[in-house]
């Protein structure tokens, strides 16, 4: 994997994107992204799993109105029944996302426009579906998407940012949410050190948190207190940042 191609470059060179072209997944990309979800897996808790050249989950009237082509390859998202699944979810589901990019690859987080029933299957009992995550050689590079400011984003407590915190929300400001609702808030704690975040609500919101939470760690360097990632892996084990 060329050097520059780091998590910071995948956050601000990832779009959703939802044409894909015919050429399958090499056998070194599967075998990438199967050990990173792997990796995943033993840290969650969480049952991602990589189903390749599949076309039903995604061969519907509802996939075409959302715009989807082409979906062969995609992630699916689920995990033990609870209340920390969406989060967790989002979390490490986009650790996936952000390998994908780097290695040159198109994805789509996606919790609605795909057919459910063809993905049950895919689930073991007691897990819950949350989400899939489409993914293959993209057939276009997809768009920036508008963002709120990072100052709408969170609450200093009319602080100055430090620098950290505001490269950590750069990044989450990066992250893809559903619907693009944003609907995330990060506070730094009067002491300058502690963060903590919280979704604002709406459909899907607290996988968006995780995704954001991850951008925000990669980019800070910082740990988000009090999250569903740190209780799963323990409070001293921050994402670390990959410049
Ligand atoms: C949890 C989640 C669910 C999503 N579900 C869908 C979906 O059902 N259909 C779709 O076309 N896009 C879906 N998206 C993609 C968002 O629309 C997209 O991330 C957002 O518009 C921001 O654009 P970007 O990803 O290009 O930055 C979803 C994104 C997330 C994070």
């Amino acid at each position: 994997m060329p050097e520059e191609k780091d998590n910071i470059w995948a956050m601000e060179h990832r779009h959703s994107v939802r044409r894909y072209t015919e050429e399958p997944l090499s056998p070194a990309e599967v075998e990438a992204l199967s050990l990173a979800i792997a990796r995943a897996n033993d840290a969650s808790g969480l049952a991602l799993r990589l189903v390749t050249d599949e076309p039903r989950a995604f061969d519907s009237l509802l996939a075409h109105y959302g715009k989807f082509q082409n979906v062969r390859n995609y992630v699916v998202v689920a995990g033990p029944k609870g209340r920390d699944l969406q989060e967790l979810a989002g979390y490490f589901g986009e650790k996936i996302v952000l390998l994908a990019t780097r290695l040159g690859l198109g994805s789509c987080w996606v919790g609605g426009t795909f057919r459910r029933r063809s993905v049950a299957g895919q689930v073991a009992p007691g897990h819950k579906l949350a989400c899939v995550i489409a993914l293959g050689h993209g057939a276009e590079p997809g768009r920036p998407h508008r963002s709120k400011s990072i100052e709408e984003l969170s609450n200093t407590h009319g602080l100055v940012m430090p620098d950290w915190f505001q490269h950590g929300m750069q990044a989450a400001a990066l992250a893809p949410t559903a619907l693009n609702q944003q609907h995330f808030l990060f506070t730094l704690g009067r002491d300058r050190q502690t963060v903590t975040a919280q979704s604002t609500g709406g459909p899907m919101s607290m996988i968006d948190l995780g995704i954001a939470e991850l951008h925000f760690e990669l980019a800070s360097g910082h740990a988000v207190s009090g999250s569903a990632p740190a209780r799963a892996t323990g409070p001293a084990a921050p994402a670390s940042r990959t410049r």
